[in-house]
């Protein structure tokens, strides 16, 4: 089938199967390889990509689910050189290791401090429990996440 999908707000269309996860249709078809695949049980996030602004792992939506939508991936969140304000907490609060769960992460924050920028310690935690990092320990990420919610209810103010 054909499916037509805003990707970083370019708009792509590509032949598919009916049963390709979104997942592989932006690694392989769109070569946005920024999104990572860590298991196949729908557990560890680090697929997290935005559709239609919400947080969902796209290893479990097809690409045909994704059609005539938007679509974010961690290669479409920065600003030419200016890097997102998640993306800059995620650096300043080293939120990260060795990477690999890095893009779902920041994904499913972008998602988290859009939806409230309110957001407790508590709240950070459970909202990234799909999320999974083997190094960090996590104390760094969900600070990064605190500190990026606290800029955006500065902005709001
Ligand atoms: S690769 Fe999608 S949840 Fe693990
Ligand atoms: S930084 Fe290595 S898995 Fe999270």
């Amino acid at each position: 089938m054909q499916v037509s999908i805003n990707v970083n707000g370019e708009q792509r269309s590509h032949e598919v199967e009916d049963r390709t996860l979104l997942v592989h249709y932006l690694r392989e078809e769109c070569g946005l390889t920024g999104t990572n695949i860590g298991c196949d049980t729908t557990s560890c996030g680090a697929c997290t990509v935005l559709l239609d602004g919400e947080s969902v792992k796209s290893c479990t939506v097809l690409a045909a689910q994704a059609d005539g939508r938007e679509v974010t991936t961690i290669e479409g969140l920065a600003d030419g050189e200016e890097l997102h304000p998640v993306q800059r907490a995620f650096q300043q609060k080293h939120g990260l290791q060795c990477g690999f769960c890095t893009p779902g992460m920041v994904m499913a924050s972008v998602s988290l401090v859009e939806e409230n920028p309110n957001l407790t310690e508590a709240e950070v935690r459970a909202g990234l429990e799909g999320n999974l990092c083997r190094c960090t320990g996590y104390h760094n990420i969900v600070e990064a996440v605190l500190t990026a919610a606290k800029e955006k209810q500065g902005a709001a103010e």
